[in-house]
């Protein structure tokens, strides 16, 4: 194997290690922790996990949680006023809703009911369009992420040629937003692109975010690029990446796992918007 490993749980135990100290300062401060609000509606089992993994990381850096659980058959007005009486919260500083939402509930209306500045997925479309100016905004967690393991590899941003593939608007559009604010060259390809392979063996920085397993096979990498993978695909109860690792191990110069890639940083990002949030209210 050629290229070397970008470590998510490496980099996410580092940080969570400043955010913690962060929360203290908060704290001592402020007179009380800063705090995050979930809300999970419904009982998908990858929102239960996640959710899981949100509230014990929030418990081992000194931020407080609150879970609020709703049953599948919530109503929107329902729904809506708990979004409102955490956006009235004092105490709470990030406020987040886990998706997907039970069938029959409009995402996009629920998510526009967050207080903006209390929303840590950076999903509004007041934090995503001050993302696209260039204003300081919560940007969406897992991009964020990525920029960090990127990052970690040392090399520069600027001037490179990103390829991100895919384009939904949690992942691709703002990753690459965020890696054009790092002057990164950027192309965003999805399922119409024509001849995806001329365009990914172009790319310095590759970010895979389709959801399909092995989509980006060895074949499609540049020498020595940043490979990195953000598919989540469970399949026979194991997790695999949208990259083809093994092969693209071979070609690439660093390239993120699945697990412990991405997947580690997207929560430790929510921790450190929450805390972004929480210094930004309380000036
Ligand atoms: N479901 C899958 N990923 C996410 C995320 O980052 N935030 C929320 N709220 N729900 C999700």
């Amino acid at each position: 194997m050629k290229a070397r490993i970008i470590d998510g749980k490496l980099v996410s135990e580092r940080l969570r290690g400043e955010i913690k100290a962060e929360a203290a300062r908060f704290l001592a401060a402020h007179g009380r922790p800063p705090g995050l609000a979930v809300i999970l509606a419904g009982e998908d089992p990858a929102s239960e996990i996640y959710v899981k993994n949100k509230i014990t990381a929030c418990e081992s850096t000194g931020i407080k949680s609150v879970l609020h659980r709703l049953p599948a058959c919530v109503t929107e007005a329902e729904l809506v006023g708990l979004i409102e009486s955490a956006n009235r919260d004092e105490t709470v500083d990030g406020l987040l809703v886990q998706l997907p939402l039970p069938k029959g509930l409009d995402e996009k209306r629920i998510l526009s009911r967050v207080s903006p500045d209390k929303d840590v997925d950076g999903f509004h479309a007041v934090n995503a369009g001050n993302l696209l100016l260039g204003n300081p905004c919560l940007a969406a967690c897992t991009p964020s992420g990525i920029i960090e393991l990127i990052k970690e590899t040392g090399l520069p941003i600027a001037g490179k040629n990103a390829v991100v593939v895919g384009r939904s608007n949690i992942v691709g559009k703002p990753a690459a937003l965020l890696l054009l604010q790092q002057n990164a060259t950027v192309t965003i390809c999805h399922s119409r692109t024509a001849d995806l392979k001329s365009v990914t063996k172009t790319a310095d920085i590759l970010v895979a975010a389709v959801g399909i397993k092995a989509f980006i096979t060895g074949d499609m990498i540049k020498p020595g690029a940043v490979v990195i993978d953000v598919g989540m695909n469970r399949f026979e109860g194991k997790l695999y990446g949208d990259v083809c690792f093994a092969e693209a191990a071979e070609t690439a110069g660093f390239i993120t796992p699945v697990p412990g890639g991405v997947g580690p940083m997207t929560i430790t990002m929510l921790l450190k918007n929450t805390l972004k949030a929480a210094f930004a209210r309380a000036k």
